[in-house]
């Protein structure tokens, strides 16, 4: 018997994770030298155990489009060391002063503070050397536009300035808190679709089908993320749970309750199902994907 589409999916997100890993390897920088202290630490931070979602977002959509996948990968792997920077320092105690993160001690436990810091900035610039590298792309121009939309989506009006509005904490107004999560999420992941938009050179209607999808599917994820704090098991997780409530953060489930927030997931899930369908078949398994993703427990 073939295997299901939610099985193709599963199996599809697992080889990924690896291809990803596999490649990460090979782009950071080697242990060797007097700061391979640095070197080592941005590889415990990048090499861990991740879902490596974005990524697969990123492999996936590009399978609509005619591309080179060895670019998408790599401009993936840039994404990824985005991704493990922010979460190296959104563990620090200066944030939310986490101790475990993917089943492992988080990166300041491991080491200390002053090293967490420079691995998160050191994997920060790796991300642009990566995608400014002429083996990503031959083309500058393509190259130029991964590197500043990379930049746009990490930055102020990007993750950073969402960490900003999570640490601030916005009160009592869901407009707020949907801002806050779209930019500190949802930037990083409309940035994965952003990677075939570029390279395929996509226009509309894909190009903003493939954006509404990634703005839906962002907010669910990080909506998903709060719920399995306040609910989630520790040990499923690889992290905390119980702490947005105790810290005095303000999100969807904190703000609305489980049951609306979870009404709200599914709302956005079926909207994000819907922004595929121009693709026809071939989005089948990345509208599968969507409750993959979104029934996560880990
Ligand atoms: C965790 O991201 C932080 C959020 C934005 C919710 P992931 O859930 O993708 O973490 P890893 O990469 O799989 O560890
Ligand atoms: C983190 O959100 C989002 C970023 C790292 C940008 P959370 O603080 O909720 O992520 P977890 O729960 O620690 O993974
Ligand atoms: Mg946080
Ligand atoms: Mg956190
Ligand atoms: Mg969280």
């Amino acid at each position: 018997m073939p295997p299901s589409v939610h099985e193709r999916v599963r199996q599809r997100v697992a080889e990924v994770a690896d291809i990803v890993t596999v490649a990460l390897d090979e782009l950071l920088p080697r242990v060797e030298g007097p700061e391979s202290r640095l070197t080592e630490a941005m590889r415990y931070a990048a090499l861990g155990p991740g879902k490596r979602l974005r990524p697969f977002f990123a492999l996936e959509a590009s399978r609509f489009f005619e591309v080179d996948e060895r670019a998408v990968l790599r401009a993936a792997c840039a994404l990824e060391c985005v991704h493990a920077y922010s979460l190296v320092h959104d563990d620090l105690p200066c944030m939310d002063d986490d101790d475990m993160r993917r089943g492992r001690p988080t990166l300041h436990r491991a080491y200390d503070e002053a090293t967490a810091v420079l691995a998160g900035d050191a994997l920060q610039t790796a991300a642009f050397d990566i995608l400014l590298d002429p083996e990503t792309h031959d083309d500058a121009e393509i190259r130029c536009e991964l590197a500043a939309r990379l930049s746009l989506s990490s930055g102020a009006r990007g993750m950073a300035g969402g960490q900003m509005l999570d640490l601030m904490g916005v009160r009592d107004d869901l407009g707020g808190v949907a801002r806050m999560q779209r930019l500190k999420t949802g930037a990083l992941f409309s940035y994965a679709f952003e990677i075939p938009i570029i390279i395929a050179r996509v226009g509309d209607p894909y190009r903003a089908a493939l954006m509404n999808f990634a703005h839906d599917i962002g907010l669910a994820y990080q909506i998903v993320d709060d719920l399995l704090d306040a609910e989630g098991d520790e040990d499923l997780l690889g992290k905390a749970a119980q702490k947005d409530a105790a810290q005095g953060k303000t999100n969807f489930v904190t703000l609305l309750g489980v049951d609306a927030a979870r009404h709200r997931v599914a709302h956005l899930a079926d909207q994000a199902r819907g922004h595929l369908d121009l693709f026809g078949a071939k989005a089948e398994n990345l509208k599968a994907s969507v409750d993959f993703v979104l029934k996560r427990r880990s």
